[in-house]
């Protein structure tokens, strides 16, 4: 007993202990993006966050991505004004202010109630591009109309043809005009902490689960839709025959390799996202910015080349600009927002990538995007 109340107090006492104090109580406390994450994990059913946390098998790329920008430093130019800083960028003919885009993620509303009617308010408020998943909890229209703007769509493509059309349709009929294909998954996958960690969530969790009306689905954009996504047997014919689908600009999310980004050329599409999906689809895969440099030499410019996986401050975002990055998504980072506190949070991850973005930008004496090229990266 007495040698259990001394490892209590050595606990209590110790640097490394996190004190409820310590974490964020309102999103203007964070000092930081990775301020949200425990202020989120508290707040979030255990086996919600383990969805949200997981990466795949040994979460070896999950880190890797991370550790991809340690080896990657900086190259600041000295007296140069920066007084005024332009973080803007262009893509497919829209201005956004920042690079940074919300990328697609399933099944918001696991982490808040607003779900992805929340992360709409404040992409609405902030200008911020926002990427939705076919898996989300939320329509395409009602997200439609929270942004006051189309979103991106995320498409996991239905297993029948039949499906692909429907949703395409739907999704064109919503105003959307940036579709992005994602490819990473249709393999299968294993993740392994999320199993793990859901076991201690004993909760019957049915009410997060039941299928929408109308539909055999929990997801509102399999609505009229059979069963069944992202078929191991895809190929570059199933691109080609939704090339030919679709006037909307189709991207393909997901792209490891130069090897890949020509085909994705060769193919027609309108760009690409180097993304290893968080490090959610395969282990022992490479950061995706340390896959950057050859994807971005082989495109040469041809068409844009987005990336996520990792980004947590904004010298990240600058990392990527200056390897040829036209723009950066986030995953994780806006759902800790969010799960933390909803549109508020949501808000605060954007002002903080913002800042920090302006900041490194000025300490590098760059002023504009285009001005961030390799000459700052080494
Ligand atoms: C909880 C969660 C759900 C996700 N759902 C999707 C999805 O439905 N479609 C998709 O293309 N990517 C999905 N992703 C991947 C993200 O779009 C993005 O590629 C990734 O989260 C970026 O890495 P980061 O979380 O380290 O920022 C999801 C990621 C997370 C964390």
């Amino acid at each position: 007993m007495n040698s259990r109340r001394q490892f209590l107090s050595f606990l209590a006492a110790s640097p490394l202990a996190l004190r409820a104090q310590d974490v964020i109580a309102n999103p203007k406390d964070a000092l930081d993006i990775m301020d949200f994450e425990e202020a989120a994990r508290r707040n979030i059913p255990i086996a919600h966050w383990a969805y949200m946390a997981t990466g795949v098998d040994d979460d070896a790329t999950l880190h890797a991505n991370r550790e991809g920008f340690k080896k990657i430093r900086l190259r600041p130019r000295r007296l140069v004004d920066v007084s005024k800083v332009d973080t803007s960028i262009e893509l497919f003919g829209t201005k956004w202010p920042s690079p940074v885009y919300i990328s697609a993620c399933g099944s918001q509303k696991a982490f808040h109630a607003d779900g992805e009617i929340g992360t709409a308010r404040a992409a609405k408020t902030k200008n911020a591009a926002q990427m939705l998943s076919t898996v989300s909890s939320t329509s395409v229209e009602d997200v439609a109309a929270a942004l006051g703007r189309p979103p991106w769509y995320q498409m996991y493509a239905p297993s029948q043809w039949a499906g692909v059309e429907h949703m395409v349709q739907r999704v064109e009929a919503a105003g959307c005009t940036v579709m992005f294909l994602t490819v990473d998954v249709n393999p299968g996958r294993n993740t392994e902490t999320q199993k793990r960690l859901s076991k201690s969530d004993t909760r019957n969790c049915a009410s997060c689960h039941q299928a929408t009306p109308g539909s055999n689905s929990t997801k509102p954009m399999f609505a009229g839709i059979e069963r069944g996504m992202n078929s191991a047997g895809s190929s570059w014919e199933f691109f080609d025959r939704l090339r030919k689908l679709t006037r909307m600009k189709l991207l393909i999310k997901g792209i490891e390799t130069h090897e890949d980004a020509t085909l994705a050329l060769e193919h027609g599409a309108d760009g690409i996202v180097v993304s290893n999906h968080g490090g959610r689809a395969m282990d022992d895969g490479r950061a995706t910015i340390e896959i950057l440099p050859e994807v971005i030499e082989a495109v040469h410019g041809r068409f844009p080349v987005l990336v996520d996986g990792g980004f947590r401050r904004g010298s990240d975002v600058f990392k990527a600009l200056a390897l040829g990055a036209s723009a950066v998504g986030i995953g994780r980072p806006y759902l800790w927002g969010l799960g933390a506190f909803g549109q508020a949070g949501v808000e605060r991850v954007l002002d903080i990538f913002h800042a920090e973005l302006t900041l490194t930008m000025r300490q590098c004496g760059t002023r504009s995007v285009t001005e961030i090229t390799r000459a700052y990266v080494v």
